[in-house]
């Protein structure tokens, strides 16, 4: 069974959130909470699995077949409430290659597409790299929660004649599960103006407490032909270097659209072990994923407790999904690259730079929870000390 209290060694393995943070952050005795991968090991169902898969010795080409793809459909619907056909999945290395080849399948050079701010920086270099153009429907914070401006998502959509529409749901950095009648809500304008939604839905596992993540295109019929989703283990069940997603479309045209995408530029196929592993994660995995919620939701209540009790300067925005939290430091007083500096050499913590996730993440941090107790402890430790240091 996993262990969830202990602390790997994880320093040696070219972990990126590891091995190159001291590069990153400019400091040798940095803590990593950053990047959005786990401190926890894989379910042990599978670890066997890829140990089984490793032990034949034989690394050809495969690809998903019946049994896999049926895996992939039960999890869907079991877990998103969305029935899905076999013939409408399409795999891919991750959801950022896929975000990459969807933006493209989906939409025309110089299309107008629109995200919702602060959000995951990909979102960005996914519709500027291929000649589109970035339209922002940015969320409304009230200090506490994160909402979505309805009238400016319709205003945006309609003065700029947006084509397409990435949505982040759940919602990375700030921690929203988009509730059903948000959903709808966005759906409903996106049908009125003829948008594509492309649902990144990575973090659709990853709720907390009673919050439900809705898959948008379950919504309705037509809902689901206006929207292609994409999804991964990955996230999930802690396999981001095994490179294995899919991307879930219904209408025909779309997939036509996608069949020429992802074929001409070669990539129909899963790597082997991310295959295996997928397989292993959905079949066997659910346990596992259940105690990870509960370790999540009690880091996230030590963080916010200790916090809000020995500081008055950082706050948690509660999140409602994700093992990501979003820290605002604004009352710290301190200019963005001020903040920055602060925390990698102060209080030597290695977070993301709010900043990266757009303009309205100035003066926030956003801050890993997904580790054994000691390395969150130790985490916000460092932070309360500086805090209070600067403050004395
Ligand atoms: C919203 C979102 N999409 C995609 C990714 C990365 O996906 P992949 O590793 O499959 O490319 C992340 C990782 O943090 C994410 O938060």
């Amino acid at each position: 069974m996993t262990n969830f209290k202990e602390v790997i060694e994880r320093k040696g393995t070219r972990s990126v959130k590891w091995d190159f943070a001291d590069k990153l952050f400019k400091n040798e005795d940095i803590l990593p909470m950053w990047v959005a991968d786990m401190d926890f090991q894989v379910p042990d169902a599978v670890t066997t699995a890829l140990q089984n898969r490793v032990s034949h010795g034989i690394f050809g080409y495969t690809l998903p077949d019946e049994d896999v793809k049926n895996t992939i459909t039960s999890w869907v619907k079991n877990h998103y409430d969305y029935e899905i056909e076999k013939d409408w999945i399409f795999y891919s290395p991750g959801v950022v290659p896929s975000l990459h080849m969807l933006v493209q399948a989906l939409s025309e050079i110089g299309d107008n597409v629109l995200i919702q701010t602060p959000v995951y920086p990909p979102f960005y270099s996914v519709i500027k790299n291929h000649g589109r153009h970035i339209i922002k429907n940015e969320l409304t914070f009230d200090g506490e929660r994160y909402d979505i401006d309805f009238e400016d998502f319709e205003q945006k959509i309609k003065d700029n004649n947006v084509t397409l529409f990435i949505l982040c749901s759940p919602h990375n950095p700030v921690g929203r599960v988009w509730t059903e009648d948000e959903l709808k809500k966005m759906a409903d304008i996106c049908l009125k103006y003829d948008v594509t939604i492309l649902s990144d839905e990575i973090h659709a596992d990853l709720v907390l407490g009673n919050n439900k993540h809705f898959s948008i295109a379950s919504l309705s019929e037509d809902i689901d032909d206006a929207t292609v989703t994409c999804y991964s283990p990955t996230k999930t069940f802690n396999l981001a270097g095994l490179q294995a997603s899919y991307v879930v479309a219904k209408d025909k045209d779309k997939r036509k659209r996608l069949e020429r995408q992802f074929h001409g530029q070669g990539i129909n196929m899963l790597n082997t072990l991310g295959l295996t592993a997928l397989e292993a994660a959905y079949k066997d995995g659910e346990q596992w994923l259940i105690d990870l919620r509960e370790i999540l939701a009690e880091n996230v209540a030590y963080v916010r407790d200790r916090l809000h009790k020995e500081t008055d300067t950082i706050k948690v925005i509660e999140p409602e999904g994700t093992y990501l939290l979003w820290l605002d430091c604004r009352k710290l007083g301190l200019e963005h690259e001020e903040l920055k500096t602060f925390m990698q050499n102060e209080a030597k913590v290695g977070m993301n730079d709010g900043a990266s996730f757009g303009e309205e993440g100035k003066g926030f941090m956003r801050m890993n929870i997904a580790a054994p107790k000691e390395t969150i402890e130790a985490g916000v430790e460092r932070l309360i000390q500086a805090v209070n240091k600067r403050e004395a």
